[in-house]
């Protein structure tokens, strides 16, 4: 097609009148501060937010703390408010205990602090937490092991080990404790047995949540408490992990002892992330937890809205998340436990997955 110089002419100046048109001001601008990009569900959560976010018509920025490094954490988050001049901020915090010094500097400027996914502890800048029901996600985390191992109507003792989050990390507490909540009464029993005898917290906690700190903790149980795929020394029945990355790690260690697929533990884990829903197709991971990122967005979008706009948020808890100074008011969003068994209705027909992708 040839364009005159006239139809040129004008169509210049409409791109010209188009570029000088006035943009919309943004609703507001909001800080996200992540811990790390070399987890899979804050590599694909942090953009996830931002973008849910400035489609809701705001301006974002996303920083992650380098790789888990409180150091830069600490340094970021009130530069967010100096450099960047955020008017709120949502923190998944490194370490929840110790952001208190930058905190304060940031609620001297007078900016919210929404406490995202981990809890943050011993400061009162934070407005409110936003994330899912923890204590929840162990309970149904541990209930996948009593229904795998049919722990209701079991007779023969079973060996179960531990391996939960980062000792710093306050969700991590929380999925722990919920996991114990629902095996101590086949604990107490002598039902569910931790021959490793390492069940509290600090002793489960891996380090940072890397798959291979957890490979290395399961690498010691096995050699240390005989641990065998072919019942020549003691069997191992079920894996508690706190997640899908702490799964993987275990399931290295046990592939290195020489356990085959079929003479794996039951392992749980939490995130639904793609490779461990392939696992469980396969059989080799028993189960997760699916925190649906849309409905975190959706509610973190809200919860902006609301605390920018003067208005109280949706809350839906005031009593469980205390941060040292009182219950910090939360809105916790639904986990859904997934096994092979609701998978495909759980994940392929709400179109989080492909069953391509999975490998059905
Ligand atoms: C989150 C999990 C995540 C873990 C490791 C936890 O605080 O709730 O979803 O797997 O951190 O990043």
């Amino acid at each position: 097609m040839r364009i005159t110089a006239a139809a040129s002419l004008i169509l210049t100046s409409a791109l010209l009148l188009a570029s000088a048109a006035p943009c919309f001001a943004a609703k507001g601008k909001v800080g996200l501060a992540l811990p790390t990009q070399n987890d899979t569900r804050w590599y694909y959560e942090g953009p996830k937010m931002k973008q849910a976010l400035e489609q809701a018509g705001y301006d974002a920025v996303l920083f992650y703390g380098g790789d888990n490094d409180l150091s830069i954490q600490q340094r970021q988050l009130p530069r967010m408010v100096e450099k960047e001049k955020v008017n709120i901020l949502a923190v998944v915090p490194i370490e929840g205990d110790k952001l208190a010094d930058a905190l304060s500097q940031v609620q001297k400027k007078g900016v919210p602090v929404i406490s995202l996914d981990r809890l943050i502890t011993k400061s009162k800048a934070v407005s409110y937490y936003l994330g899912f029901d923890n204590r929840e996600i162990g309970r149904q985390q541990g209930l996948a092991i009593v229904d795998a191992l049919n722990l209701h109507t079991a007779y023969e003792p079973v060996n179960v080990e531990f391996f939960a989050g980062d000792e710093n990390d306050n969700s991590a507490r929380y999925f722990f404790a919920g996991a114990q909540e629902v095996l101590s009464q086949y604990m107490n029993t002598g039902l569910v047995n931790t021959p490793s005898n390492q069940l509290f917290f600090k002793e489960c906690a891996i380090k940072d949540w890397t798959a291979e700190n957890a490979m290395k903790r399961m690498d010691q149980l096995i050699e240390k408490y005989h641990y065998t795929p072919d019942g020549k020394g003691r069997k191992l029945d079920a894996v508690y992990c706190a997640n899908d990355t702490l799964a993987q790690g275990v399931l290295q260690a046990l592939r290195k002892a020489g356990f085959k697929d079929d003479q794996l533990p039951f392992i749980t884990g939490m995130d639904a992330e793609l490779s461990a829903l392939q696992r469980i197709v396969k059989g080799t991971q028993g189960s997760t937890i699916y925190k649906d990122p849309n409905t975190l967005c959706a509610q973190l979008v809200k919860m902006v809205d609301a605390v920018l706009s003067g208005k109280t948020p949706e809350i839906n808890d005031e009593k469980t998340y205390n941060n040292g100074f009182g219950a910090v008011k939360s809105y916790l969003c639904e986990p859904v436990a997934i096994t092979k068994d609701n998978l495909k209705e759980a994940i392929v027909d709400k179109g989080v997955f492909s069953a391509k992708d999975l490998g059905l």
